[in-house]
């Protein structure tokens, strides 16, 4: 059952007066934590010292890198005999990122998606389906538990088989879906393949749309094409997953649930805040995990905080839609990507040399990534550089999750850059 209804309507005093209980508390959760004591105890910083949410500046930021230095459990807060899930980012060549959950932190979790959902109207005898990928994936379970929560018949049809998919929204008569925006692309055009016309032939009303940047005409076409109302939803495995920000139906920004999560907006660069309704950096402190609180972490999410109330009349903050990324990560078919990934398994191959170009396009719906790659040597033995070009793609696949076009070049092709070489160019156009 959805208990939450109270909290998603709290006064700006009564948001910061749980803040700051939560903040303290956090902070006292923390301190079992080697990385946070260690971190505390080098800048002779106590919990006690945290008296107000001001005094959150005195605390540093929390980093990805600081997540991957303590792999695997070294932020867990709890014994480990109460955690009871975790979720892990991909990679097999740097060292990925462990998210630990307790079963009290998976509850809040589902309360926190059911918010989400229930704030866009969906309820019991609402027909949610799932087009995430599950497993590692958080937009999996983490939909699928707060759609059950609302009491909604749930179809976790996961990621993929695009016709099965919409079989499933035709027969199951599916009123609400969440998908990627160009997965929500991708259905359109197969639907128009198979003769479906979404309007006529489906009970479709609300799509949940997020993981990836995507602007307001995309917004507009996917509820055109659908003939649907499309929320943006927003959400990082480190802050649970989906049910960090959401929007209302007023469709103007996303309401950020402030009773989970304390928002700053930073200089990249600086660290230093931005000015009231500047964009920068957002920066997240959990307020109700057990297993892996974070304090100050640095999402690199690019985004501002909108001003003025939301006619809602929900006074938890709204962020914009997001606005890019401070570091060089990339996201393709809802999938987050690090070159350096993609260096990583490249280097590992002795016919190849130094010089590599990703090249992101996206031609129908889907996503392409294409790595041109150049040789050491010349080689002209075509069923050897037919071999190794599937090796290549084999190994990437597995560490990126996603299936690349590779293209093995002669050496020297590759434009030689001044300065820091471009690896990536992302050609990508707003297609839907
Ligand atoms: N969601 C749902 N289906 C997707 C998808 C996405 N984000 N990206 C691709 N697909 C579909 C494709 O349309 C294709 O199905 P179809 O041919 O029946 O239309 C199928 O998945 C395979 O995609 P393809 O692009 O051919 O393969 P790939 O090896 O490059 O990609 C996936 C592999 C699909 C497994 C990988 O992209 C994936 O798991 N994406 C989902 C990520 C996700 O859920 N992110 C949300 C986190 S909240
Ligand atoms: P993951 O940890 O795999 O869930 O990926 C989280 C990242 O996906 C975020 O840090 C964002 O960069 C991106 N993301 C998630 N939701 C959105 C959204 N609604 N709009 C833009 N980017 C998003
Ligand atoms: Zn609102």
């Amino acid at each position: 059952m959805y208990l939450h209804k109270e909290l998603e309507t709290l006064t700006r005093t009564q948001i910061e007066n749980l803040q700051l209980e939560r903040l303290k508390k956090t902070v006292r959760q923390c301190m079992n934590s080697p990385f946070y004591k260690k971190r505390f105890d080098d800048l002779h910083l106590k919990p006690e010292d945290i008296r107000s949410l001001d005094d959150l500046y005195k605390i540093p930021f929390t980093t990805k890198q600081d997540l991957r230095d303590n792999y695997p459990f070294g932020l867990s807060t709890v014994p480990m005999e109460k955690v009871v899930r975790l979720h892990s980012s991909s990679g097999t060549t740097g060292t990925p990122t462990v998210i630990l959950h307790t079963q009290r932190d998976l509850d809040e979790w589902a309360n926190a998606v059911a918010r989400c959902l229930y704030m866009v109207g969906l309820r019991a005898g609402d027909i949610f389906q799932n087009s995430s990928g599950y497993g590692m994936f958080t937009g999996g379970l983490g939909f699928q538990y707060g759609a059950e929560r609302l009491g909604m018949l749930t179809v976790p049809a996961a990621a993929g088989n695009t016709k099965r998919q919409i079989k499933f929204i035709t027969d199951f008569g599916t009123t609400a879906l969440h998908a990627i925006p160009s997965y929500a692309g991708r259905l359109y055009e197969v639907m128009a393949e198979m003769g479906i016309d979404p309007r006529r032939d489906t009970k479709l009303k609300t799509l949940i749309i997020g993981a990836e940047p995507h602007s307001e005409e995309q917004r507009k076409r996917i509820e055109d094409m659908l003939g649907v109302k499309a929320y943006n939803s927003f959400g990082m495995s480190e802050m649970c997953g989906p049910g960090v920000a959401f929007e209302c139906t007023e469709q103007n920004g996303l309401h950020i649930w402030e009773d989970y999560y304390i928002v700053e907006i930073v200089d990249p660069e600086t660290l230093e805040p931005v000015p009231e309704g500047e964009i920068g950096e957002l920066v997240l402190t959990t307020l109700s995990r057990e297993a892996m609180p974070l304090l100050r972490y640095r999402t690199r999410d690019l985004t501002r905080i909108l001003p003025g109330e939301c006619p809602c009349r929900r006074h938890h903050k709204r962020l914009d839609r997001m606005k890019g990324r401070s570091d060089d990560m990339m996201i393709l078919k809802g999938v987050n990507i690090f070159p350096i990934q993609i260096e990583n398994i490249l280097m590992q191959f002795e016919e190849l040399g130094n010089d590599y170009l990703i090249t992101l396009t996206n031609e129908e719906a889907n996503d392409l990534m294409t790595v041109e790659v150049e040789l050491k040597e010349f080689v002209d033995d075509y069923p050897r550089l037919q071999t190794l070009t599937k090796e290549i793609v084999r190994r990437l696949k597995d560490e990126i999750l996603i299936t690349p076009v590779v293209k093995l070049l002669p050496k020297g092709v590759i434009p030689k850059q001044e300065g820091k070489a471009v690896r990536v160019k992302d050609l990508r156009k707003t297609l839907i």
